[in-house]
């Protein structure tokens, strides 16, 4: 299932602090890195692992699970809001290797919802992504219309990694559904799927701009 709604109590209280106006700044980015890391942990549950044997300090035998994918991660870092859920997934995936990716989106004031916003990657660093090896952990907290994201993932693709997931907060409907249209083996995993976008291509209702509530 490519889509993991996580709508458990203390996400969506998490969320609800996101999205108040009245939320400081302070306040908010603390709050993405509470939700980078659940979301981290989220993933981790959906790693490939298997069962193995370990002795205790007792000298007795335990069944237990090894994650193995766990060291198998690259998180890429959509600039910049992603930037604390990313601080919050490298506490679930602390030997993680880091990308980031720099894209800006061309504003259309209009009257109409944009379908697709036109979009410019002038900074791109990423990692050795291995072949079938790793594990792309693409983090941008809000999905609108899906355009940035649709143009990263074609990025890594080129890589060929194991798998792709996306940790987001809010996905638009039409952008999560853009992306599956497209991507259909991209796990996005979000706290929530908002019904609208408007003229400017924000997500209704949405959380305002994730990077002017963080950094301001
Ligand atoms: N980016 C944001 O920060 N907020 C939105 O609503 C849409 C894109």
């Amino acid at each position: 299932m490519p889509l993991f709604l996580v709508e458990k109590p203390f996400t969506l209280y998490i969320l609800t602090k996101l999205r108040d106006a009245n939320t400081d700044q302070i306040t908010f980015r603390k709050n993405m890195v509470r939700l980078g890391r659940i979301l981290g942990y989220e993933i981790c549950n959906n790693l490939d692992f298997r069962i193995i044997e370990v002795t205790t300090p007792l000298g007795a035998k335990a069944v237990g699970v090894d994650i193995y994918d766990i060291d198998n991660i690259v998180i890429i870092n959509v600039l910049r809001a992603a930037t604390p859920l990313v601080e919050g997934l490298l506490k679930a995936f602390p030997a993680a290797r880091q990308g980031v990716i720099a894209a800006s989106r061309k504003e259309i004031v209009g009257r109409e919802v944009p379908k697709e916003m036109e979009i410019d990657i002038f900074y791109k660093k990423i990692p050795k992504i291995r072949k079938d090896i790793d594990n792309v952990i693409i983090a941008d907290p809000m999905i609108a219309t899906a355009s940035t994201m649709l143009n990263v993932i074609a990025e890594i693709n080129n890589f060929q990694p194991k798998n792709i997931y996306i940790a987001s907060v809010i996905g638009s409907e039409y952008g999560v559904k853009r992306i599956l249209d497209k991507y259909p083996d991209v796990n996005i995993f979000t706290v929530s799927i908002d019904p609208e976008l408007n003229n400017l291509g924000y997500i209704l209702p949405g959380l305002g701009d994730a990077g002017d509530r963080a950094f301001g």
